[in-house]
């Protein structure tokens, strides 16, 4: 096996730092562990656990996307309770997003990798093992200029989640060019 993959989109260090912020502030239980920082991200499409062969022909899926850059809106704190995350969602998915995320899930799913059934919500996840509902605050509007993405590797440490970019892709600016 190659290793668990997933297309993503990082936030620039500004939202990054503004979401660790606004992470710290909430109100979670004892067990909850916040998301360090550095691991901030929007999954675009899940992937799972791939051979090198299906890892291959997601590298080959990603440089062939063509899709629009876009910006997203992270505007409000939710909390996913079978998951037990706590996320900062954008409650309106740009129409660019959906349809990458569309293109790169098509790939996934004719490789036959596991499936995510659920509909597709723009997040980060701030804080995960939230094991009771915190009282979810307004959250000030976060705006994401997202002019590429990723495939990531996941990988599992003493310390948690290690994630590492695989490749990198532009999406198309105004005119229509790459990066
Ligand atoms: P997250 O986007 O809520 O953080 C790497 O594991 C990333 O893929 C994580 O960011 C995780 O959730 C997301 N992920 C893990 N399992 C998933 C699944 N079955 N379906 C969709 N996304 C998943």
């Amino acid at each position: 096996m190659f290793g668990r993959l997933f297309f993503a989109a990082f936030p620039t260090p500004e939202i990054r730092l503004a979401l660790a912020s606004a992470a710290a502030g909430l109100d979670l239980c004892s067990e909850a562990r916040l998301v360090p920082a550095e691991n901030y991200h929007m999954t675009i499409a899940f992937a799972g656990e791939v051979s090198r062969e299906q890892a291959a022909a997601l590298r080959a899926a990603g440089a062939a996307v063509r899709c629009p850059s876009f910006e997203v809106t992270f505007d409000a704190y939710e909390y996913w309770r079978k998951s037990e995350v706590a996320v900062a969602l954008a409650s309106d998915c740009p129409a660019a997003l959906l349809e990458l995320h569309h293109a790169l899930r098509a790939h996934v799913d004719r490789l036959g990798l596991r499936a995510d059934p659920s509909a597709f919500r723009a997040h980060v996840t701030l804080a995960r093992k939230v094991t009771q509902a915190p009282v979810v605050k307004p959250m000030s509007r976060l705006s994401l200029a997202v002019r590429d993405f990723q495939l990531v590797r996941s990988a599992r440490s003493a310390e948690g989640s290690v994630y590492t970019v695989v490749d990198s892709w532009p999406l198309l600016d105004n005119a229509g060019r790459g990066g």
